[in-house]
């Protein structure tokens, strides 16, 4: 008998063994949380984008040496790969103890309404971040006067960036703003003398919905376009019609391997000289600065056709999750992402500006310099691409109808189906 019951135990000790591994995995999260230590969740991977994390990492283990920092970024421009990752992490009950998010609809409508982050309130107050962060963004990032996001950078998305030294040896010059006459003009030029006007890397569809938004607000102007997300504005109506029709004029003057490149890839591309314009928000200024390039030598810059008034926003900030596992260490990040000496830092690498007012300008390149004078005095447009107009479903929609509209060119079947997705939406006539 006794033998028996040896021979059984041995036969089910490896299944007792595995059992016991896979409880402690599933907990170990749960029974370190008492170590110190801080998960961060972003897609910041490109050259300039995790340098400039890095900036913030640096800072923060100087100050606490004591707690290990964990990077959990996933590759993929936008976002576009993290964020479903992050998804199924919150519904798994499994949350990183902070991520990046933008502010607006992502914020409010898939972290704050879910319940998935904390109040920030107390941290506002300690670090009187009310006195010096714009309204713009905190009521961006705010549900009943409670802040849920320590905003980090403000980037200016609607800018065209140009080799300087390519349109030189073509004879072109660049002025202060651009209207799209006159860029199809060059771009005929340029196509001539076998240069190809524009490189986009949109292997993430993303890339060219920010050429799209950038055209939108530039052929319907600021209050039209922010017309889109009451219900004021008819994505059927004829002057969106004609941005899409631009749209399509813009496309045929892309580079024939775009779906193949990654955004960096394009910026790179367009550095090296076989492409002579990219349009791209301003983390593409991160990656020329941090390819060691130079403003107004190697590259310049003018706003997006038709939206030199306008400054389409793309913010970027961290949360802090409702069940963090390290709470007090993540909320120790956070206090140091909304700090001016971390923000003056991490931006120049970034490629943004800061999100606080009181930043030192004059330690900011002269680009910078130039979008924070847009910021103040142009008209602040959220980005749908980066999900600060509209809901998720919206922007999915988009993404569809992009896909689509790049290979049929179909104006009317896109705007119905953007009109169909904001009357789904709740927000579209
Ligand atoms: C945006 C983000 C920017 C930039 C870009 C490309 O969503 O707000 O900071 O990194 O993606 O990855």
């Amino acid at each position: 008998m006794a033998k028996f019951r040896k021979r059984v135990f041995m036969q089910a000790l490896p299944i007792l063994l595995l059992a016991l591994y896979l409880a402690s995995c599933g907990k170990s999260d749960q029974q370190n949380s008492s170590q110190p230590k801080v998960e961060v969740f972003s897609w910041w991977t490109s050259g300039s984008e995790a340098a400039a994390l890095n900036t913030v990492f640096e800072a923060f283990r100087q100050q606490h040496p004591e707690i290990e920092l964990v990077n959990s970024a996933i590759a993929g421009g936008g976002g576009s790969a993290a964020r479903p990752v992050l998804q199924t992490r919150l519904v798994g009950n499994n949350p990183p103890d902070t991520w990046q998010t933008h502010p607006g609809a992502e914020v409010l409508s898939q972290y704050v309404a879910s319940g998935f982050v904390a109040s920030l309130a107390d941290l506002y107050k300690e670090e009187r971040w009310y006195d010096v962060m714009p309204k713009t963004l905190i009521d961006m990032i705010s549900k009943d006067g409670q802040p849920y996001m320590v905003v980090l950078n403000v980037h200016r998305s609607n800018e065209l960036w140009y080799n300087k030294k390519v349109l030189a040896q073509h004879g072109i010059t660049v002025g202060a703003t651009m209207s799209f006459e006159e860029f199809f003009k060059i771009a005929e030029r340029l196509q001539q003398q076998g240069v190809t006007p524009l490189a986009v890397g949109d292997a993430g569809i993303w890339a060219t919905g920010i050429m799209f938004e950038n055209t939108l607000v530039g052929v319907i102007g600021p209050q039209r376009y922010l017309g889109l997300w009451n219900g004021s504005t008819s994505f059927e109506e004829a002057s969106v019609k004609e941005a899409m029709r631009i749209y399509g004029r813009l496309l045929d003057y892309q580079n024939t391997d775009h779906a193949a490149l990654s955004w960096d890839q394009a910026v790179k591309k367009m550095t090296e000289g076989t492409c002579a314009f990219m349009a791209m928000g301003d983390w593409a200024y991160g990656e020329l600065t941090n390819m060691g390039l130079q403003d107004n030598v190697d590259f310049g810059w003018v706003s997006h056709p038709g939206t030199d008034s306008a400054f389409v926003l793309v913010s970027d900030g961290f949360v802090l999750a409702k069940e963090a596992p390290h709470p007090q260490q993540a909320r120790e990040l956070l206090r140091m992402m909304g700090m001016k000496s971390a923000q003056e830092i991490f931006n120049q690498r970034k490629g943004s500006i800061c999100a606080r007012l009181d930043c030192d300008r004059t330690k900011f390149s002269s680009y910078l310099n130039w979008s924070m004078d847009s910021f103040a005095q142009d008209a602040i447009v959220p980005t749908i691409i980066h999900g600060s107009a509209a809901p998720a479903d919206f922007q999915q929609a988009l993404n569809d109808a992009l896909t689509t509209f790049v290979v049929e060119r179909n104006v009317e079947q896109f705007a119905q189906a953007l009109a169909q997705a904001a009357r789904m939406s709740g927000f579209g006539k």
